[in-house]
């Protein structure tokens, strides 16, 4: 038996992990209640999973996770109340089913983002009256800035945005405060905050939210990140930037690729992937977490996208890119059997 890695972080930050539902049972289920201390829905807290149509709600999958945690008495983040991808086509309809996005008619394009307003206001009030007890920090925004300068604040140019303009953000912050109270963690969530221009951009939309007054307690870097990139030195600049402000930040949806972008996919199993690139994410392993515990003042939860190997989103990307559709990541600490992996070894300081 190998020593938990929640408890080797104890001091620090929580250890979280991304589920499926189904991973709560077997193995993986195992292996998250003696390692992790937090949880977060994969896809299952997403509004297309939530409220697939409106007013109908499926509580189903988000509730067996939410139920764990509350029975664990571990942290739930929730992830994500707006999103511009898995969130369900009808938001964005008006009332004769016609896409809002294309109005042109000013005082229809008026009537049309309170709406939108209103129905965002609805998800939110029913998504925390529901896990309000349980979620200790919620993505209430997910990706909303760009990854090149759009526009002049470079905010990504989504339905949402092409309805609500940046009132989408406000509305979804004050929302969400006024329904989860004021001890509620809100975030703002986002990949690539290390990278220019969206670290600043990123950065100018955070200071503005604050001296608006918008309730906004920190910043989410989801960390997909890979054995070369980012720089420690980036990551380290970014994480000084936001401690400035006083945020709390969160490592939102870890995984270390072992390709670079866009993944060549050249390994077809775990078997083909050689140790010297295992070694060398260890070695990467081991220099964010370092990193991370220079923040452990800063930083209050470390979340991995994911448990084992056998079960990453990267593999879908691997397999996109790839010449032959195949193609196996190995982004994780556990191998596809939930065995450690020479990154458990290095980020828990043995030599
Ligand atoms: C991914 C899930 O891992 C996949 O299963 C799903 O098909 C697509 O979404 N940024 C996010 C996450 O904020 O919600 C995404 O999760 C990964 C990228």
């Amino acid at each position: 038996e190998v020593p938990a890695m929640d408890e080797r972080f104890e001091e620090s930050f929580s250890i979280g992990a991304a589920i499926e539902p189904f991973q709560l049972d077997g193995e993986s289920g195992q292996i998250l209640d003696y390692h992790y201390n937090s949880v977060v829905a994969e896809n299952a807290m997403k509004p297309e999973s939530l409220q697939p149509s409106e007013g109908q709600f499926d509580w189903e999958g988000a509730d067996r996770i939410a139920d764990y945690a509350r029975e664990n008495d571990i942290e739930l983040r929730f992830h994500t109340l707006v999103w511009h991808n898995q969130v369900p086509g009808w938001f964005f309809l008006d009332e004769d089913g016609n896409s809002m996005v294309e109005e042109e008619d000013n005082a229809k394009r008026e009537e049309n983002k309170q709406l939108l307003l209103e129905r965002l206001e609805m998800h939110i009030q029913e998504v925390v009256e529901r896990y309000g007890d349980v979620v200790t920090s919620w993505d209430v925004v997910n990706e909303v800035i760009d990854d090149d300068q759009p526009n002049e604040q470079g905010l990504r140019e989504s339905p949402w945005y092409q309805i609500a303009g940046d009132d989408y953000i406000r509305t979804a912050f004050e929302a969400t405060r006024r329904f989860a109270g004021e001890d509620a963690m809100l975030y703002i969530n986002d990949y690539n905050t290390e990278v220019e221009p969206k670290r600043t951009n990123l950065y100018n939309l955070v200071v503005d939210l604050i001296e608006e007054g918008v309730p906004i307690d920190g910043v989410g870097h989801q960390s997909h990140i890979q054995l070369g990139w980012p720089s420690i030195d980036d990551m380290r600049e970014t994480y000084e930037m936001f401690a400035e402000l006083g945020l709390d930040q969160q490592i939102t949806e870890l995984d270390v690729s072992i390709y670079g972008w866009p993944p060549s996919g050249e390994f077809k199993s775990e078997e083909e992937i050689p140790d010297s690139i295992l070694e060398e994410q260890a070695e990467r392993y081991e220099a964010i977490f370092s990193l991370y515990e220079e923040f452990r003042d800063e930083i209050s939860n470390v979340t991995f996208w994911g448990i084992g190997d056998n079960h990453t989103w990267l593999d879908d990307r691997a397999q996109e890119h790839s010449d032959d559709g195949a193609g196996k990541d190995a982004p994780f600490v556990f191998d596809t059997e939930y065995n450690v992996k020479p990154a458990y070894y290095a980020i828990m300081g043995f030599e």
